[in-house]
């Protein structure tokens, strides 16, 4: 019953707003896919278009106890949503994603992963290039970055074109079925 409330809540959010992009949540067949291949202890992670928190919440069991979680979330509704994980840990930037890169400086913040399931076929060329370049900057140098719940691969080349190993995932039990790609700096 909490499930299907959540999906419908999912659904209501996406109708008032196109940019959300999906009609569902990322099933727990993509979340586990995502949360497998990623380390433990993590002290940074950057989190692009959390959407009602479906990811945020495994993430956090990646995040060393001191670590932090930084959510970045463009839909007021979603990061009303967001604000109710109870986690000192998380920070919530509302604004997109172009904006947050904007307002910090990459070179500073040394992130263990970036993860992104913003939808990037709404972006201009230019906006692709640069948010996939500044996640890649704002890595330490062993970081990673992984792009999930995308519906074709019109990421790979911005991804293969900063990282050294680039590996990609079909996951077609999803509403939708769709890609996840994985960047490694080394
Ligand atoms: C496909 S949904 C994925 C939501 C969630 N991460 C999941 O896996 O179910 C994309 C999310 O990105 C948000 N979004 C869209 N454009 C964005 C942008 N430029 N910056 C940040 N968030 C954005 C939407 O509001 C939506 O919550």
């Amino acid at each position: 019953m909490k499930k299907l409330a959540s999906k419908m809540s999912f659904l209501k959010t996406m109708v008032c707003d196109f940019k959300v992009a999906a009609v569902a949540s990322s099933s727990s067949y993509v979340v586990n896919r995502v949360i497998s291949k990623i380390d433990d202890g993590l002290n940074l992670i950057i989190e692009q278009g959390s959407g009602d928190g479906v990811m945020t919440k495994a993430l956090l069991t990646k995040l060393s106890p001191d670590g932090a979680l930084i959510l970045i979330e463009t839909n007021p509704e979603f990061v009303k949503q967001l604000k109710k994980i109870e986690d000192k840990r998380i920070t919530i930037f509302f604004g997109t994603v172009q904006d947050f890169y904007k307002k910090i400086d990459a070179n500073h913040s040394k992130a263990d992963l970036v993860i992104s399931s913003i939808p990037f076929s709404f972006l201009k060329t230019s906006e692709r290039d640069e948010v996939i370049k500044k996640s890649f900057e704002v890595l330490s140098d062993s970081g990673s970055m992984v792009i999930f719940h995308q519906y074709s691969l019109l990421m790979h080349k911005y991804v293969k074109k900063y990282f050294k190993h680039v590996s990609i995932f079909f996951e077609p039990r999803n509403v939708m079925p769709c890609f996840i790609i994985f960047g490694k700096k080394k």
